[in-house]
């Protein structure tokens, strides 16, 4: 290869798409990030150049945009495209369904229609474990039956599908399925991270706002679990350990790798009375809490087999919970309002 390959991000700006930037940057790639900044914020552009020291790529658009994906594809000569464009939070998605529909599907959809409008056949794809459901044993391997129980978990589960329909009518595609178990922590630097609007759904963010004083407590929902402390159990993967699971995909699929789908988790299961104590020690902060209600449509355990991963990819995990919670934390008090008073330039 004469020159670095270029990667399309579509939702790059984000919490995932970001870190991943990173690391592909760092292991030689040109990424190109596409977009909308309806759940992200342009400011974490300047962190990206900070921390890449290279000038960061950057359209502002929506994926469903098939001209302008097309174009952005064509002008860049993309290698290869990751897919993280998508609406994640469960419980938006029950009630509003329709938006899902319409984003995660359709944003897909376009994005394929423009591929194949230009030479790149090479798809990664944001999936998720939502696509076990509730699981009938554990560890989950790549194998066990899918189902869904709500929208956003649907559309993952579709757009899956999708993808097996367009490799089944042109073995010319490559995708690689990347199911992520539960994303946690920060960039080492402190400098991007997670930043949710609004109240926090998942649990880490909740924990390191209680930790920096901006929520009173954490609602740890459920102590009557089938597990052994009684709190829900799961696969909390470091997001540095997931950005390289997605450099290892695209390398895997650019040296000509057949289609995948794995898990990418540790392989372990923490609870939630774990992750506190875990980010009590890593941040020397108390975190106080209070027992509510199941949430619903939440499962007791939910926890990866990642040994595929390693096999398929040479790809593992090597964060442990420890490191998730101090860069999680570091991220958390050098930006207690996340990137909001952060100029956007770039
Ligand atoms: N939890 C609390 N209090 C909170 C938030 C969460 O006790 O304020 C508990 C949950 O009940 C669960 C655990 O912390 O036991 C993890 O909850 P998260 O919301 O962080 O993560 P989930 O496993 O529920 O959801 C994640 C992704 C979803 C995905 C799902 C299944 O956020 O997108 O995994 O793959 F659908």
């Amino acid at each position: 290869m004469t020159h670095p390959a270029s990667i399309l991000l579509t939702g790059g700006a984000g919490y995932i798409g970001s870190h991943t930037f990173v690391a592909l940057a760092q292991a030689g790639f040109t990424p190109v990030i596409l977009d909308d900044f309806s759940t992200s914020n342009r400011a974490v552009l300047n962190r990206l150049q900070r921390i890449t020291s290279q000038p960061v790529l950057c359209q502002q658009g929506s994926v469903a945009d098939r001209v302008l994906v097309h174009d952005l594809m064509q002008r860049h000569s993309i290698a290869a495209v990751i897919h993280f464009a998508g609406f994640k939070a469960v419980g938006e998605s029950v009630a509003q369904p329709l938006k899902y529909y319409d984003n995660n599907l359709g944003g897909m959809m376009a994005l394929l229609r423009a591929m194949e409008r230009t030479p790149c056949r090479t798809l990664v794809f944001s999936s998720s474990a939502t696509v076990y459901g509730d699981p009938a044993s554990l560890p989950i391997t790549e194998n066990f039956p899918r189902s869904h129980t709500n929208p956003y978990g649907h559309t993952k589960l579709v757009c899956e599908d999708m993808l097996a329909a367009v490799r089944e009518s042109n073995p010319a595609w490559r995708t690689g399925v990347l199911r992520y178990f539960n994303p946690t922590g920060a960039h080492p630097s402190g400098l991007i991270g997670e930043d949710p609007t609004g109240l926090p759904n998942n649990l880490m963010p909740y924990v390191t706002q209680v930790a920096v004083g901006k929520r009173p407590f954490l609602n740890i929902y459920g102590q009557d679990y089938a597990t052994p402390d009684g709190t829900g159990v799961r696969d909390y993967i470091h997001i540095q350990d997931l950005a390289q699971a997605h450099v290892a995909a695209v390398q895997a699929l650019l040296k000509g790798a057949d289609s995948f789908t794995v898990n990418v988790g540790i392989g372990q299961g923490h609870s939630v009375l774990d992750v506190v104590r875990a980010f009590e020690q890593a941040s020397g902060k108390p975190v106080p809490y209070r027992f509510a209600a199941r949430r619903a449509g939440d499962v007791a355990q939910c926890y990866a087999d990642a040994s595929l991963a390693k096999r398929l990819l040479n790809w593992h995990a090597t964060h442990t919970l420890a490191a998730m919670c101090a860069d999680a934390w570091r991220w958390q008090s050098n930006n207690p309002d996340g990137y909001a008073n952060e100029p956007a330039s770039v």
